[in-house]
């Protein structure tokens, strides 16, 4: 019996090997290198950090006084990893902690501010210690690009222009004065500013033509120097609607083009589609990969659904559609608290943020920001911690293997994908985008989503002949390998090398991975 069960054993291994390399899927795919797109806004990159959990506090911010190595507050370990992921931008407060946020909490002596209660995110006291000076300071830390969030919800007009007054003005004023009374004597660049969020929820249950009567009063008001105007965005909508970006692009006048740079859009991926019952983040069954990757693929069509209604208004594309909240939700992990949405991120993660890419790419004309929700210990995030324990997450490691596309110049890729299906559900196995980096090399990326079968793509190049294409590999064994304080590095990339043959390069991508590589 015992023998029989080894015989059965060695025969479903045997078996499930031949599944993947004799009978892995072939795709031909074109790369034109001659056809250069639109570039590729290194924003696109984005992070989002919110007062939610353990995302800033904890997760960045322990204070000086804190056991955990710091500088000036915040956590070495952290910095150093966000600093070699080389984050572009991050966007702050929030999220709806944005429209209960009041800017003035959270300046002056750190002992005299005022001690809140966050309502949106577990009803924990919000102490404010983190505020304008320390997000500009880890910006600097990091040299990314600052997108602050502006409180619509329960803050004024002249509360929102004062903020903005305190961060940009050069002069003497009593706000500008103020801010070099609090430590920081030149103004700060500002390169984003958003009046509101998810103003049809969590930000004011607005309908989109009220929202955008609000949006042209309050930015009437926001007055920043010539050379440190933010660009503004306005709050649009999110999943299947299209309504929001209509009306905002429809009604915000030609000659207002300069205070309506960007709509944003919010879409978060649930393996399952239900806000009640999302799906685990571990040890959940293949069903559920399958319809993540179902879920996370939408994000295309409602790009294109948005662009269209936008083309009609905007042809010469002045407004950016901005995803400034992307990412997996899941339920929460069990034993936290369910406002603080932790989550574990596996290697499902690294592939849906690669195929998320991806789909960025091919709409680079007018997606020039998205953001990750969020950048440390909420929902996708970057980076896991607890306590002085850090680790880096599958999500981390496919943002570091896509450094290479921020700022690069989109190339066009055609080829026809196999279909990966399970049970009643189908989707596309690959997807695929390409770029000629800042570095003059062209790089593609390829994701796997089949779990089972390894695919073996053969590239075709147009205005590009390589001679070697070396690049990273993520992939493991699990379709929720992940990585833990005790075990760090069970899934990070390996080092990639596909041939080159006859002016071709053949890629041999094993089941659910990501690759990047560097045609050169
Ligand atoms: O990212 C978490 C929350 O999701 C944000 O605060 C909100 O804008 C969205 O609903």
């Amino acid at each position: 019996m015992k023998r029989l069960k080894i015989h059965l054993r060695t025969l479903f291994i045997t078996t499930s090997l031949l599944a993947s390399s004799v009978f892995a899927a072939s795709v031909d795919l074109t790369v034109k290198a001659d056809q250069p797109g639109p570039v590729i806004n290194k924003n696109i990159y984005g992070q989002f950090a919110e007062h939610l959990g353990h995302g800033i506090y904890e997760g960045i911010w322990v204070g000086e006084k804190s056991r955990i190595p710091n500088t000036n507050g915040f956590r070495k370990d952290v910095v150093a990893a966000l600093k070699d992921l080389q984050v572009p931008l991050i966007r702050w407060p929030g999220g709806c902690f944005a429209d209960e946020y009041h800017w003035r909490d959270g300046i002056g002596p750190r002992n005299k501010r005022p001690v809140k209660v966050n309502t949106n995110w577990g009803g924990v006291e919000e102490t404010n210690a983190f505020g304008t000076h320390e997000f500009f300071e880890l910006a600097e830390m990091l040299d990314a690009e600052v997108y602050v969030n502006g409180n619509l919800g329960t803050g004024t007009p002249q509360e929102m222009a004062e903020w903005l007054e305190y961060m940009t003005s050069d002069t003497k004023s009593t706000l500008a004065e103020l801010r070099r009374k609090n430590g920081r004597d030149k103004p700060w660049r500002v390169h984003y500013f958003a009046i509101g969020n998810e103003a049809w929820g969590c930000g004011g249950n607005m309908r989109p033509e009220y929202y955008t009567d609000l949006y042209k009063h309050y930015a009437s008001f926001l007055k920043a120097p010539k050379d440190n105007t933010p660009k503004f965005i306005a709050s649009g909508g999110h999943s299947e609607d299209t309504k929001w970006a209509e009306h905002l692009t429809g009604n915000v006048e030609p000659n207002w083009s300069l205070k309506m740079d960007a709509v944003s859009f919010h879409y978060y991926t649930l393996p399952k589609g239900d806000w009640e019952v999302k799906g685990a983040a571990i040890d959940f069954p293949e069903a559920d990969w399958i319809s993540t990757f179902a879920q996370t693929l939408r994000m295309d069509e409602f790009i294109r659904n948005n662009k269209a209604v936008m083309d009609k208004n905007d042809p010469e594309k002045r407004v950016g559609f901005y995803v400034d909240e992307w990412g997996t939700w899941y339920d929460p992990q069990p034993g936290t608290n369910p406002g603080f949405l932790r989550q574990q991120n596996t290697l499902r993660d690294a592939l849906v943020a690669a195929v998320n890419f991806n789909i960025f790419h091919a709409h680079a004309d007018r997606v020039h920001m998205t953001n990750i929700a969020q950048m440390v210990n909420v929902l996708q995030a970057m980076i896991l911690t607890d306590k002085e324990k850090m680790v880096l997450t599958p999500t981390y490691h496919a943002f570091h293997m896509f450094i290479p596309f921020q700022d690069a110049t989109s190339i066009p890729v055609d080829f026809k994908s196999p279909t990966y299906t399970l049970g009643d559900k189908s989707v596309p196995a690959i997807s695929a985008s390409a770029a000629r980096g800042k570095d003059g090399k062209v790089y593609l990326a390829l994701v796997n989503i089949d779990p089972r079968s390894a695919t073996d793509v053969s590239v075709a190049l147009k205005g590009v002949n390589p001679s070697s294409a070396n690049g990273r590999l993520l992939t493991a064994d699990a379709m929720d390998a992940h990585n833990t304080f005790a075990k760090p590095e069970a899934i990070k990339p390996v080092a990639y090398r596909a041939e080159v043959k006859n002016g071709k390069v053949e890629v041999n991508l094993p089941p659910k991975s990501v690759v990047v590589l560097a045609l050169d």
